[in-house]
Protein backbone atom coordinates (compact mmCIF):
# COMPACT_ATOMS: atom_id res chain seq x y z
CA UNK A 1 0.00 0.00 0.00
CA UNK A 2 1.36 3.34 -1.05
CA UNK A 3 1.00 6.26 1.25
CA UNK A 4 -2.01 8.10 0.04
CA UNK A 5 -0.57 11.83 0.62
CA UNK A 6 3.08 13.01 -0.72
CA UNK A 7 4.08 14.93 1.97
CA UNK A 8 7.00 17.47 0.17
CA UNK A 9 8.97 17.59 3.73
CA UNK A 10 10.04 14.30 4.51
CA UNK A 11 13.31 15.36 4.36
CA UNK A 12 14.08 13.94 7.72
CA UNK A 13 16.23 11.42 8.00
CA UNK A 14 14.92 7.85 8.39
CA UNK A 15 17.43 7.31 11.22
CA UNK A 16 19.11 9.42 12.93
CA UNK A 17 21.86 8.24 15.46
CA UNK A 18 24.08 10.68 17.30
CA UNK A 19 26.67 10.08 19.70
CA UNK A 20 25.07 6.27 20.43
CA UNK A 21 27.21 4.84 23.28
CA UNK A 22 26.48 1.26 24.88
CA UNK A 23 28.33 -0.08 28.09
CA UNK A 24 27.72 -3.02 28.46
CA UNK A 25 27.80 -4.58 32.06
CA UNK A 26 30.01 -8.23 32.51
CA UNK A 27 31.29 -10.13 34.66
CA UNK A 28 34.87 -8.82 33.96
CA UNK A 29 33.69 -5.27 34.32
CA UNK A 30 32.00 -2.50 32.20
CA UNK A 31 33.16 -3.26 28.37
CA UNK A 32 32.55 0.43 26.22
CA UNK A 33 31.11 -1.70 22.90
CA UNK A 34 29.67 1.31 21.01
CA UNK A 35 31.85 4.28 21.61
CA UNK A 36 30.05 7.73 20.49
CA UNK A 37 28.70 6.46 16.69
CA UNK A 38 26.85 9.15 14.36
CA UNK A 39 25.85 8.07 11.58
CA UNK A 40 21.81 8.69 9.58
CA UNK A 41 19.79 7.01 6.74
CA UNK A 42 17.49 8.60 4.66
CA UNK A 43 14.69 7.44 2.74
CA UNK A 44 16.02 4.84 -0.83
CA UNK A 45 19.46 4.93 1.00
CA UNK A 46 21.63 1.93 2.04
CA UNK A 47 24.27 2.35 4.62
CA UNK A 48 26.37 0.12 5.75
CA UNK A 49 28.43 -0.26 9.23
CA UNK A 50 31.13 -3.16 8.43
CA UNK A 51 33.86 -4.44 10.66
CA UNK A 52 35.70 -7.20 12.09
CA UNK A 53 34.27 -9.75 14.39
CA UNK A 54 33.50 -8.19 18.22
CA UNK A 55 34.12 -4.46 16.72
CA UNK A 56 30.18 -4.19 17.90
CA UNK A 57 28.09 -4.05 14.93
CA UNK A 58 25.56 -5.86 16.59
CA UNK A 59 25.19 -4.03 19.77
CA UNK A 60 24.78 -1.18 18.12
CA UNK A 61 21.99 -2.21 16.12
CA UNK A 62 20.93 -4.11 18.87
CA UNK A 63 21.35 -0.56 21.08
CA UNK A 64 19.06 1.31 18.39
CA UNK A 65 16.30 -1.08 18.27
CA UNK A 66 16.86 -1.27 21.97
CA UNK A 67 16.86 -5.31 21.77
CA UNK A 68 19.57 -5.26 24.45
CA UNK A 69 18.77 -6.36 27.95
CA UNK A 70 18.27 -3.10 30.28
CA UNK A 71 19.43 -4.33 33.48
CA UNK A 72 23.11 -5.12 30.94
CA UNK A 73 23.62 -2.59 28.46
CA UNK A 74 23.66 1.23 29.45
CA UNK A 75 22.88 3.53 25.78
CA UNK A 76 23.52 6.99 25.51
CA UNK A 77 22.97 9.66 22.51
CA UNK A 78 20.11 10.20 20.34
CA UNK A 79 18.17 8.06 18.20
CA UNK A 80 15.51 9.50 16.14
CA UNK A 81 13.90 7.45 14.01
CA UNK A 82 11.53 9.11 11.69
CA UNK A 83 11.52 11.97 13.47
CA UNK A 84 10.65 10.49 16.95
CA UNK A 85 13.28 10.47 19.65
CA UNK A 86 12.87 7.29 21.06
CA UNK A 87 16.03 7.56 23.17
CA UNK A 88 14.35 10.34 25.25
CA UNK A 89 11.42 8.05 25.54
CA UNK A 90 12.84 4.33 25.36
CA UNK A 91 8.42 3.41 25.30
CA UNK A 92 8.53 5.05 21.90
CA UNK A 93 10.52 2.00 20.63
CA UNK A 94 7.24 -0.13 20.98
CA UNK A 95 5.30 2.29 18.35
CA UNK A 96 7.87 1.94 15.75
CA UNK A 97 9.57 -1.80 15.90
CA UNK A 98 7.92 -4.01 13.94
CA UNK A 99 6.49 -0.83 12.50
CA UNK A 100 8.11 1.65 11.02
CA UNK A 101 11.17 -0.27 11.53
CA UNK A 102 11.41 -4.16 11.15
CA UNK A 103 14.91 -6.58 11.67
CA UNK A 104 16.19 -9.11 9.58
CA UNK A 105 17.56 -11.27 12.13
CA UNK A 106 21.17 -13.11 11.66
CA UNK A 107 21.09 -16.74 11.15
CA UNK A 108 17.78 -17.92 9.36
CA UNK A 109 18.14 -21.68 10.63
CA UNK A 110 17.61 -20.73 14.44
CA UNK A 111 15.24 -17.37 13.70
CA UNK A 112 12.23 -19.53 13.21
CA UNK A 113 10.53 -21.82 15.60
CA UNK A 114 11.01 -25.20 14.43
CA UNK A 115 7.80 -26.91 15.11
CA UNK A 116 5.51 -24.53 14.13
CA UNK A 117 5.00 -23.90 9.87
CA UNK A 118 6.06 -21.08 7.88
CA UNK A 119 2.32 -20.09 7.46
CA UNK A 120 1.42 -19.99 10.92
CA UNK A 121 4.74 -17.97 11.86
CA UNK A 122 4.04 -15.45 8.67
CA UNK A 123 0.35 -15.36 9.51
CA UNK A 124 1.40 -14.19 13.16
CA UNK A 125 3.50 -11.49 11.71
CA UNK A 126 0.87 -10.04 9.60
CA UNK A 127 -1.56 -9.89 12.85
CA UNK A 128 1.23 -8.73 14.88
CA UNK A 129 1.15 -5.95 12.28
CA UNK A 130 -2.35 -5.21 12.05
CA UNK A 131 -3.01 -6.34 8.32
CA UNK A 132 -5.24 -8.59 8.96
CA UNK A 133 -6.79 -10.41 12.06
CA UNK A 134 -6.52 -13.68 13.34
CA UNK A 135 -10.30 -14.56 12.45
CA UNK A 136 -9.94 -14.05 8.62
CA UNK A 137 -7.97 -16.71 7.92
CA UNK A 138 -8.50 -15.94 3.86
CA UNK A 139 -7.16 -12.53 4.37
CA UNK A 140 -4.03 -13.61 6.26
CA UNK A 141 -3.83 -16.20 3.46
CA UNK A 142 -3.31 -13.72 0.91
CA UNK A 143 -1.23 -11.58 2.61
CA UNK A 144 0.51 -14.48 3.52
CA UNK A 145 0.86 -15.51 -0.71
CA UNK A 146 1.13 -12.19 -1.96
CA UNK A 147 4.72 -11.70 0.94
CA UNK A 148 6.11 -14.81 -0.27
CA UNK A 149 5.68 -13.45 -3.84
CA UNK A 150 7.24 -10.22 -3.23
CA UNK A 151 10.50 -12.25 -2.23
CA UNK A 152 10.52 -14.32 -4.93
CA UNK A 153 9.38 -17.86 -3.34
CA UNK A 154 7.77 -20.23 -5.61
CA UNK A 155 4.36 -21.98 -5.03
CA UNK A 156 4.18 -19.79 -2.25
CA UNK A 157 0.79 -21.57 -0.92
CA UNK A 158 3.26 -24.77 -1.31
CA UNK A 159 5.33 -23.43 1.14
CA UNK A 160 2.95 -22.21 3.85
CA UNK A 161 2.36 -25.68 4.88
CA UNK A 162 6.20 -26.15 5.48
CA UNK A 163 8.29 -26.15 8.43
CA UNK A 164 11.17 -24.66 8.47
CA UNK A 165 13.81 -28.01 8.02
CA UNK A 166 11.93 -28.33 4.89
CA UNK A 167 13.19 -25.26 3.21
CA UNK A 168 16.99 -24.33 2.15
CA UNK A 169 18.79 -21.61 4.14
CA UNK A 170 18.19 -19.17 1.06
CA UNK A 171 14.34 -20.03 1.40
CA UNK A 172 14.26 -19.79 5.25
CA UNK A 173 15.91 -16.07 4.80
CA UNK A 174 13.81 -14.95 2.01
CA UNK A 175 10.88 -15.94 4.54
CA UNK A 176 12.54 -14.02 7.30
CA UNK A 177 12.78 -11.06 4.52
CA UNK A 178 8.82 -11.97 4.19
CA UNK A 179 8.05 -12.16 7.99
CA UNK A 180 10.04 -8.18 8.28
CA UNK A 181 7.82 -6.95 5.36
CA UNK A 182 4.61 -8.16 6.56
CA UNK A 183 4.66 -4.36 8.61
CA UNK A 184 5.09 -2.71 6.05
CA UNK A 185 8.49 -0.84 7.05
CA UNK A 186 9.95 1.95 6.05
CA UNK A 187 13.98 0.69 7.76
CA UNK A 188 15.35 -2.53 7.76
CA UNK A 189 18.16 -3.45 9.59
CA UNK A 190 19.82 -6.61 8.38
CA UNK A 191 22.45 -8.12 10.54
CA UNK A 192 24.50 -10.07 8.41
CA UNK A 193 21.61 -11.35 6.82
CA UNK A 194 23.33 -13.32 3.77
CA UNK A 195 26.62 -14.60 6.16
CA UNK A 196 25.07 -17.77 6.67
CA UNK A 197 24.27 -18.22 2.79
CA UNK A 198 26.54 -19.62 0.16
CA UNK A 199 27.79 -16.93 -2.22
CA UNK A 200 25.10 -17.65 -5.31
CA UNK A 201 22.30 -17.78 -2.61
CA UNK A 202 24.23 -14.52 -1.15
CA UNK A 203 23.76 -12.56 -4.12
CA UNK A 204 20.16 -12.94 -4.81
CA UNK A 205 18.79 -11.86 -1.08
CA UNK A 206 20.90 -9.14 -2.03
CA UNK A 207 19.38 -8.32 -5.05
CA UNK A 208 16.11 -9.00 -3.68
CA UNK A 209 16.91 -5.86 -0.69
CA UNK A 210 17.82 -4.17 -3.99
CA UNK A 211 14.76 -4.63 -5.32
CA UNK A 212 12.64 -3.96 -2.41
CA UNK A 213 14.29 -0.41 -2.20
CA UNK A 214 13.85 0.66 -5.44
CA UNK A 215 10.21 -0.60 -5.32
CA UNK A 216 9.68 1.37 -1.60
CA UNK A 217 12.07 3.31 -0.93
CA UNK A 218 13.39 1.94 2.34
CA UNK A 219 16.02 2.67 3.93
CA UNK A 220 18.75 -0.17 4.86
CA UNK A 221 20.83 -0.63 7.90
CA UNK A 222 22.79 -3.17 6.95
CA UNK A 223 25.55 -5.09 8.96
CA UNK A 224 28.58 -7.17 7.47
CA UNK A 225 31.76 -8.01 8.33
CA UNK A 226 32.20 -8.41 4.51
CA UNK A 227 33.58 -5.12 2.57
CA UNK A 228 32.56 -7.87 -0.79
CA UNK A 229 28.91 -7.48 0.41
CA UNK A 230 29.09 -3.29 1.60
CA UNK A 231 30.68 -2.18 -1.52
CA UNK A 232 27.62 -4.12 -3.70
CA UNK A 233 24.23 -2.59 -1.67
CA UNK A 234 25.55 0.17 0.27
CA UNK A 235 25.49 4.29 -0.69
CA UNK A 236 27.70 4.88 2.81
CA UNK A 237 30.04 2.89 4.60
CA UNK A 238 30.87 3.26 8.26
CA UNK A 239 33.67 1.18 8.98
CA UNK A 240 34.18 0.16 12.84
CA UNK A 241 36.81 -1.09 15.05
CA UNK A 242 36.30 -1.30 18.78
CA UNK A 243 33.36 0.11 19.31
CA UNK A 244 33.97 3.22 17.25
CA UNK A 245 33.84 4.07 13.43
CA UNK A 246 37.34 5.13 12.37
CA UNK A 247 36.30 5.78 8.52
CA UNK A 248 32.83 6.69 6.82
CA UNK A 249 32.22 7.93 3.32
CA UNK A 250 30.84 7.06 0.03
CA UNK A 251 31.21 3.32 -0.63
CA UNK A 252 33.30 4.31 -3.74
CA UNK A 253 35.48 6.58 -2.19
CA UNK A 254 35.67 4.05 1.19
CA UNK A 255 37.09 0.92 -1.27
CA UNK A 256 39.24 2.97 -4.18
CA UNK A 257 41.07 4.71 -1.37
CA UNK A 258 40.50 3.56 2.22
CA UNK A 259 42.19 5.17 4.72
CA UNK A 260 43.09 3.20 7.23
CA UNK A 261 45.03 0.14 7.29
CA UNK A 262 42.59 -1.26 9.27
CA UNK A 263 40.09 -0.69 6.37
CA UNK A 264 42.76 -1.87 3.57
CA UNK A 265 42.91 -5.46 5.73
CA UNK A 266 38.86 -5.90 5.23
CA UNK A 267 39.66 -4.66 1.88
CA UNK A 268 42.49 -7.66 1.59
CA UNK A 269 40.09 -10.05 3.12
CA UNK A 270 37.31 -10.01 0.93
CA UNK A 271 36.96 -12.75 -2.15
CA UNK A 272 37.37 -11.96 -5.68
CA UNK A 273 33.88 -11.09 -6.61
CA UNK A 274 34.24 -9.79 -10.29
CA UNK A 275 34.13 -6.56 -11.56
CA UNK A 276 31.80 -4.32 -10.04
CA UNK A 277 28.50 -4.86 -12.40
CA UNK A 278 28.67 -8.50 -11.43
CA UNK A 279 28.39 -12.38 -12.44
CA UNK A 280 26.91 -13.76 -15.18
CA UNK A 281 23.09 -15.28 -14.51
CA UNK A 282 24.31 -18.67 -16.07
CA UNK A 283 26.76 -19.22 -13.43
CA UNK A 284 24.16 -19.70 -10.81
CA UNK A 285 22.25 -22.97 -9.86
CA UNK A 286 20.06 -25.24 -11.65
CA UNK A 287 16.12 -25.62 -10.70
CA UNK A 288 15.77 -27.18 -7.41
CA UNK A 289 12.69 -26.14 -5.91
CA UNK A 290 13.17 -26.61 -1.87
CA UNK A 291 16.50 -28.05 -2.26
CA UNK A 292 19.84 -26.48 -1.60
CA UNK A 293 20.25 -23.90 -3.86
CA UNK A 294 16.44 -23.18 -5.25
CA UNK A 295 16.75 -19.51 -4.49
CA UNK A 296 19.28 -18.78 -7.18
CA UNK A 297 17.13 -19.89 -10.09
CA UNK A 298 15.27 -16.89 -10.64
CA UNK A 299 16.52 -14.78 -13.56
CA UNK A 300 14.91 -11.45 -11.46
CA UNK A 301 17.61 -12.48 -8.89
CA UNK A 302 21.10 -11.74 -10.53
CA UNK A 303 23.00 -9.62 -9.74
CA UNK A 304 21.80 -6.55 -11.68
CA UNK A 305 20.50 -4.39 -8.93
CA UNK A 306 24.03 -3.53 -7.47
CA UNK A 307 24.66 -0.24 -6.65
CA UNK A 308 27.38 2.07 -9.11
N1 LIG B 1 26.89 -10.91 25.95
C1 LIG B 1 28.06 -10.28 26.01
N2 LIG B 1 28.82 -10.36 27.12
C2 LIG B 1 30.00 -9.72 27.18
N3 LIG B 1 30.52 -8.99 26.21
C3 LIG B 1 29.82 -8.87 25.09
C4 LIG B 1 28.56 -9.51 24.92
N4 LIG B 1 28.09 -9.21 23.69
C5 LIG B 1 29.01 -8.44 23.12
N5 LIG B 1 30.04 -8.22 23.96
C6 LIG B 1 31.22 -7.39 23.72
O1 LIG B 1 30.87 -6.40 22.80
C7 LIG B 1 31.78 -6.38 21.72
C8 LIG B 1 31.02 -6.15 20.45
O2 LIG B 1 30.27 -7.32 20.14
P1 LIG B 1 29.31 -7.39 18.90
O3 LIG B 1 28.56 -8.67 19.02
O4 LIG B 1 28.53 -6.15 18.79
O5 LIG B 1 30.35 -7.47 17.69
P2 LIG B 1 30.09 -7.67 16.14
O6 LIG B 1 30.82 -6.60 15.45
O7 LIG B 1 28.63 -7.80 15.88
O8 LIG B 1 30.82 -9.05 15.86
P3 LIG B 1 30.45 -10.26 14.85
O9 LIG B 1 30.95 -9.86 13.50
O10 LIG B 1 31.20 -11.42 15.40
O11 LIG B 1 28.95 -10.47 14.88
C9 LIG B 1 32.51 -7.71 21.76
O12 LIG B 1 33.86 -7.57 21.51
C10 LIG B 1 32.36 -8.17 23.18
O13 LIG B 1 33.50 -7.81 23.89
MG1 LIG C 1 27.43 -9.35 15.12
Amino acid sequence: MSASTETPFKEQPLLEVRDFQVELITDAGIIRAVDSVSFSIHRGETVTIIGESGSGKSTTAMGILRLLPEDLAVLSGTVMIDGVDISADPKAIDKVRGKTLALIPQDPMTALSPVHSIGSQLFEAIRIAGAASAKDKDALQARAVRLLEQVHIPTPEKQLKKYPHQLSGGMLQRVLIAIALASEPQLLVADEPTSALDVTVQGGILDLLLELQEQRGIGILMITHDLGVARLISDRIHVMKDGSFVESGEVQQIVDHPATEYTRSLLAAVPVLGPWDETPADARGAHAAGGSSATTTDPALTQTGAKP
